[in-house]
């Protein structure tokens, strides 16, 4: 049954913007490829495919804000051992359980070595910390030199406080009240707070393609109406939407950049 659609003894309890008990709620949502999180599986799939393979043994991609581990199949096979750092245990056991080492701890106090990380990824994560600049002060210490920072998130815009929260979270591909749009971040600050951290980062606005995006939600809708299937077939069936590259960073963008030497 889709997240806030449950009867109402059922119904989940309201918490408020950006609460991080809601991804305890909300645990079952994260690998449902047509659950609450479905959005973040198409972001995560767009975030891998900004990372190399590695290319020294031992490589190590530090993953901030790991969530249940979405990433791990789009980066697996690349040759990074991967390390998800997250607040929420249940997201991390999840997380575990796909093959990434789990450390429960605060992306604005890592509880990892300076330079350990050839890769640092945020997906998703800093539109949801009330202090975004440590978060991003951690990911460059934690990055060797040379080493790479990819991330997507939410800009500081009306726009993206329309688009991402008052249509994305009426929409079943965001939960709720996950977002507390105060938190959301300007691509002109994040990219000279990175600087001023030795990361000169590059960004590009990016988006779910549209009419892949439509029939998903036209399936998805038609899918909410049916029984469950059982094996573990997805109820929608059919290709997840791709994120694209668009010519504005106004609503979603991600960034990519490398750790001078
Ligand atoms: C929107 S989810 C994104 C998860 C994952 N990066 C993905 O894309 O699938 C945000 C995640 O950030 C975590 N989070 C929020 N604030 C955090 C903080 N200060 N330190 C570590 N994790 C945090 C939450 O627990 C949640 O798992």
């Amino acid at each position: 049954m889709p997240y806030g659609s449950s009867p109402v003894s059922d119904r989940p309890r309201v918490l408020p913007p950006n609460d991080p008990r809601q991804y305890d709620d909300l645990a079952d949502e994260w690998w449902r490829p047509d659950g609450a999180f479905a959005m973040l599986h198409w972001l995560a799939r767009a975030r891998a495919a900004l990372v190399p393979p590695a290319t020294r043994p031992d490589a190590l991609l530090v993953d901030l804000g790991c969530g249940a581990g979405l990433l791990a199949p789009h980066v697996a096979g690349k040759g990074y051992r991967h390390v998800g750092v997250d607040l929420t245990r249940s997201a991390l056991a999840q997380a575990a359980a796909h093959g990434v080492t789990p450390v429960n701890g605060d992306a604005t106090a890592v509880p990892l070595a300076d330079g350990c990380a050839d890769v640092v990824a945020a997906g998703e994560l800093l539109e949801h910390v009330p202090d975004w600049r440590a978060a991003v002060a951690e990911a460059c210490r934690l990055l060797r030199p040379g080493g790479l920072l990819v991330l997507d998130t939410l800009n500081d815009t009306a726009l993206s406080r329309l688009v991402a929260v008052e249509i994305g979270e009426r929409l079943p591909t965001v939960p709720r009240g996950i977002h507390d749009p105060r938190l959301f971040v300007d691509d002109r600050e994040l990219i000279a707070e990175c600087a001023r951290h030795g990361v000169e980062l590059r960004v590009r606005g990016v988006r779910p393609e549209v009419g892949g995006t439509l029939r998903w939600l036209v399936r998805r809708l038609r899918a909410a109406r049916r029984p469950p299937l059982g094996g573990g077939l997805s109820p929608s069936g059919g290709r997840e939407p791709r994120i694209r590259p668009t010519w504005s960073t106004a609503v979603l963008y991600q960034g990519r950049g490398v750790r001078r030497g």
